[in-house]
């Protein structure tokens, strides 16, 4: 077996926690699944339970295609034993692998909260090492709840969109995005970084679209004004409704 590239870290997860990001890939990577001879996802660095993994499946299986299948991989071989029991070949299974995929080649990886554990100048090799079997990579950072999460879609190694994503209800102020950015941009948010800029136009809008109608007319004025003033918005407001805003990643 090929050594597994990465090193193990904290395994902290949570039920549900992942969801903002699985609607993201059904609709996102969706088309892609469905023309997929065979629809095979990685769930890269699953964790301590591999709750998410089976989520990542079920969600899938209900919104893409049934046939869909999950392979959760973990460089911790103790996590790796702890989540046969969850298994269910061969629709799910778990492995021990890295960023090299163990040999794998998915249509779709998801990675979330593993590189947020890095260095930063590791991101970029880990990026081209998950996407050179040719797969779309959704990688990001949530916080423990998965109330606030961010990801960026990664194609060839080269990161194509950014997408900050809240449950509108709880919250309070897109500020609490800055704590949860992806490794990549994390040390960017300071002045004359387009990270920043972007927080801060989302912040202005926010506090300028204070609506009497509660938080997702507010966050749907919020979206409307950020792409009036010129940010290349993508997306409509089916995705603007879930709290998501996705934006070309060179913006
Ligand atoms: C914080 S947990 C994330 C769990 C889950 N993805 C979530 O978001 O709730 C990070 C996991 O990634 C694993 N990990 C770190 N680097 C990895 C790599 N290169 N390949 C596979 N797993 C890795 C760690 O061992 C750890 O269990």
């Amino acid at each position: 077996m090929v050594k597994p590239v990465g090193a193990i870290t904290r395994g902290t997860t949570n039920p549900n926690r992942l969801r903002r990001v699985d609607n993201f890939i059904a609709y996102h990577c969706g088309p892609l699944l469905k023309e997929a001879a065979q629809p095979l996802v990685v769930d890269l660095g699953y964790g301590a339970t591999p709750v998410t993994a089976v989520e990542l499946r079920e969600r899938l299986a209900d919104a893409v295609r049934v046939d869909v299948t999950v392979v959760g991989l973990e460089i911790d071989p103790v996590r790796v034993s702890a989540a046969q029991p969850f298994a269910d070949p061969p629709w799910l299974e778990f492995r021990r692998g890295g960023f090299e995929l163990a040999g794998l080649t998915p249509v779709v990886v998801r990675a979330f909260n593993v590189l947020r554990q890095y260095a930063e100048d590791e991101v970029a090799a880990a990026w081209r090492t998950m996407t050179a079997t040719g797969a779309v990579l959704v990688e990001g950072t949530c916080d423990e709840l998965g109330r606030i999460a961010t990801w960026t879609v990664v194609e060839d190694g080269t990161p194509a969109t950014l997408t900050l994503s809240a449950r509108l209800p709880v919250l309070e102020h897109p500020a609490v995005f800055a704590e949860r950015l992806p490794k990549a941009l994390i040390h960017h948010n300071v002045p004359g970084h387009p990270v920043h800029e972007l927080l801060r136009a989302l912040s202005r809008a926010w506090e300028t679209e204070a609506t009497p109608f509660g938080p997702r007319q507010r966050w749907l004025a919020t979206v409307r004004r950020m792409r009036a003033e010129g940010w290349p918005v993508l997306g409509g407001p089916a995705r603007w409704r879930l709290g998501e805003l996705t934006l070309p990643w060179p913006a």
